[in-house]
């Protein structure tokens, strides 16, 4: 094989409740994920050694980088040395709270999983995928999920209705551990995350519009005690569609909308307002081959 390329869906969380930190550091989660048909396009293709390249964006590339972390967990697990040389096209916002990379790492994982003819199945891969980050098994199944534990444990939701999306980007970053430092100052004592039982049942109308009123982030309130001017937008925001949540440990803010055109017409809007948007549709396929030759 001469190269395989691997499409990876960026995801937004339309409810993420939190409960206090484990002993471990870890948060327990109740949160549900949509994968968009925002994705990475990462390509593979033999070569001595590793290497990653990443186009669309000046990310800078450290060995610690979850693709490359992906790719070195497939050689520990099978005993193999192949090398490949990895590129990838970013479209997802970095460091947005869109799991940008751990979409990297699901698709790497897939990509290599195929030149290298490894022949793993989709349980392994989850089993690498959930050593590399939480997010990173969700960006191998994609579509819509409940996910408990960590967010690694995941139930999938049947989708019903079609979903249409607007983000509003910022090019200033959030750390996702600096959100969730923020979260414990503001939750102290011991919890449980709340339940998100009302959302899963409303997914399964036909109607998008029946979870108006549910989207929900516990992470909200601590980001934007780090990023006031964020609350700001996001007040902003609320009621230019039927729901607007941010995803994950922010900035990135998800504006879901009652058809395409109203999501098309809103960008536009927002656009002429100066701000930075994207427009992207859910529930997507998790990271999947696209070619391979
Ligand atoms: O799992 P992952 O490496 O993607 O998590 C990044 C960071 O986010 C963790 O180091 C931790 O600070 C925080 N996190 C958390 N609880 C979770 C998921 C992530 O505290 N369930």
């Amino acid at each position: 094989m001469s190269s395989v390329t691997v499409h990876a869906p960026a995801k937004i969380n339309m409810a993420l409740r939190v409960g206090g930190a484990r002993p471990d550091g870890y948060h327990p989660l109740t949160t549900v994920f949509c994968a968009l048909d925002l994705a990475d396009e990462i390509v593979v293709a033999p070569a001595e050694g590793l290497s990653l390249t990443i186009t669309g964006n000046d990310l800078a590339v450290d060995d610690n980088n979850l693709a490359l972390r992906a790719a070195r967990a497939l050689q520990d697990r099978t005993g193999m040395d192949y090398g490949a040389t990895i590129t990838i096209d970013k479209k997802i916002p970095v460091a947005g709270g869109m799991g940008g990379g751990s979409a990297d790492a699901a698709g790497t994982l897939v990509a290599l999983n195929e030149l290298w003819e490894l022949g793993l199945s989709h349980a392994d891969l989850h089993g690498l995928a959930a050593g590399l980050g939480s997010d990173v098994p969700f960006g191998l199944v994609g579509g819509l999920a409940l996910g408990t534990s960590r967010g690694e444990n995941l139930l999938p939701i049947s989708p019903r209705a079609f979903q249409s999306w607007v983000l509003v980007t910022d090019s200033d970053g959030l750390s996702t551990p600096d959100v969730f430092r923020h979260y414990d100052l503001l939750h102290p004592e011991p919890h449980e995350p709340a339940d998100v039982d009302d959302l899963v049942e409303a997914l399964g109308s036909d109607s998008v519009a029946e979870v108006a009123g549910l989207l929900v982030n516990d992470l909200a309130e601590p980001a934007f005690t780090i990023r006031p001017d964020l609350r700001e937008l996001f007040e902003r925001l609320e009621g230019a569609g039927i729901a607007t949540v941010l995803s994950g440990s922010g900035p990135t803010i998800g504006i879901l909308c009652e058809s395409d055109t109203a999501a098309d017409a809103l960008a536009g809007a927002l656009r002429q307002e100066g701000l930075s948007t994207l427009r992207t549709d859910g529930p997507a396929a998790g990271a999947h081959v696209v070619r391979s030759s």
